[in-house]
């Protein structure tokens, strides 16, 4: 397929998203629930972040997957089961900002911009807590598993990342196993919960899965692009936060592993100075020249056709067509 034949990410998602917006808008009743019933210092805090609306790619994969088998949906296990992947998701936004020391998020002040880290850490704990209660009810004992399943590879990922930080000679590896610990665990989960609620069988599950973690892997890949502005159009967060954060990802990696070691200690150099004006830019010359961030893109397209030819075993129905339109349309994603 030729992405120049086909429409933005944009329209793709809210076409494929209005397909299972029934599912989307019970999840969000959920949410809202929870925020609504939770005590005082948390619920106006929580009803504040949920306002805040997301993309819901993890629960629009959760829920094109749970409708894509013959077996006829169940609207409230697919609505709890977004439910929680949402609010996992959300906690891990709230922390990772801290982290990160973000000050943008969704358009928005973050969570700890607004009320301090203290209370944000509490408030995103409080979230996890709640997003795990969304799913205590499930008839199936994997979906709670694989939603704790992804919590715990989203922290390791995560300190994967704290340990390997400003490691300028972070490996191949070691950068998979942080992206598919801190991004793609959570997406592998939302397709598998979204298998298991269409009643495939085991090894379809697993397929599932995979499906999702290269499509998480594509996603962050494409995340990493866009912190150094590359693809980026309406973006919602701000720039450059890898760099000034010592975070080495995919287009360093390919830069270092191509040039002398006099650029390479050239660029190095520059790293440590990325909080000086024009040095982003100048680092962002360079991974061009190089092309490191084309390198980087060509890998996150191999993501994606990795999940279209899983997706391509699927049963061949509507919904199956439009998480395929959905995968590939993700590469070209703008913020
Ligand atoms: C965003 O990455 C961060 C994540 C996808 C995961 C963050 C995970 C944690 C903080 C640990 C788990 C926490 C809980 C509550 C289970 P990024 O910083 O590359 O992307 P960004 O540009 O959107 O911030
Ligand atoms: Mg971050």
């Amino acid at each position: 397929m030729n992405p120049a034949e086909h429409p933005s990410f944009q329209a793709v998602l809210s076409t494929v998203r209005g397909q299972v917006q029934n599912y989307l808008d019970k999840s969000d009743e959920v949410i809202s629930e929870v925020a609504r019933t939770a005590p005082a210092g948390v619920s106006e805090r929580m009803t504040k972040l949920i306002a805040r609306k997301g993309k819901k790619i993890r629960s629009t994969i959760l829920s094109l997957i749970a409708t894509s088998g013959n077996e006829p949906a169940d609207e409230s296990r697919i609505a709890h089961a977004c439910a929680g992947i949402e609010l996992l998701h959300l906690a891990s936004l709230v922390h990772d900002d801290i982290i990160d020391e973000t000050t943008m998020r969704r358009g928005e002040r973050t969570a700890h911009v607004e009320w301090g880290n203290k209370v944000a850490v509490l408030i995103g704990d409080y979230i996890l807590s709640q997003a795990m209660r969304c799913v205590i009810n499930e008839k199936s004992r994997d979906i709670p598993l694989m939603l704790s399943t992804a919590a715990n590879s989203l922290i390791v990922g995560e300190i994967l990342e704290l340990d390997n930080a400003g490691d300028m000679n972070l490996s191949l590896v070691k950068y998979n196993s942080i992206i598919e610990g801190k991004t793609a665990a959570l997406v592998e989960a939302s397709a598998k919960i979204g298998a298991v609620i269409a009643g495939f069988d085991a090894d379809r599950v697993e397929a599932c899965g995979k499906l999702g973690a290269h499509f998480g892997l594509a996603f962050q890949i494409i995340d990493d692009l866009l912190d150094y502005g590359i693809g980026a159009t309406n973006l919602d967060k701000a720039k450059f936060t890898d760099i000034s954060n010592g975070l080495v990802t995919l287009p360093l990696i390919y830069f270092f592993e191509s040039v002398s070691a006099e650029d390479k200690a050239s660029l190095q150099d520059l790293l440590k100075r990325a909080a000086e004006p024009g040095v982003p830019e100048e680092i962002c010359k360079r991974l061009e020249e190089a092309k490191a961030f084309e390198k980087a893109k060509e890998t996150a397209m191999q993501h994606i056709a990795d999940a279209m030819e899983i997706a391509d075993s699927l049963p061949m129905t509507e919904h199956t067509h439009s998480l395929k339109t959905f995968l590939y349309s993700m590469a070209e994603r703008g913020n």
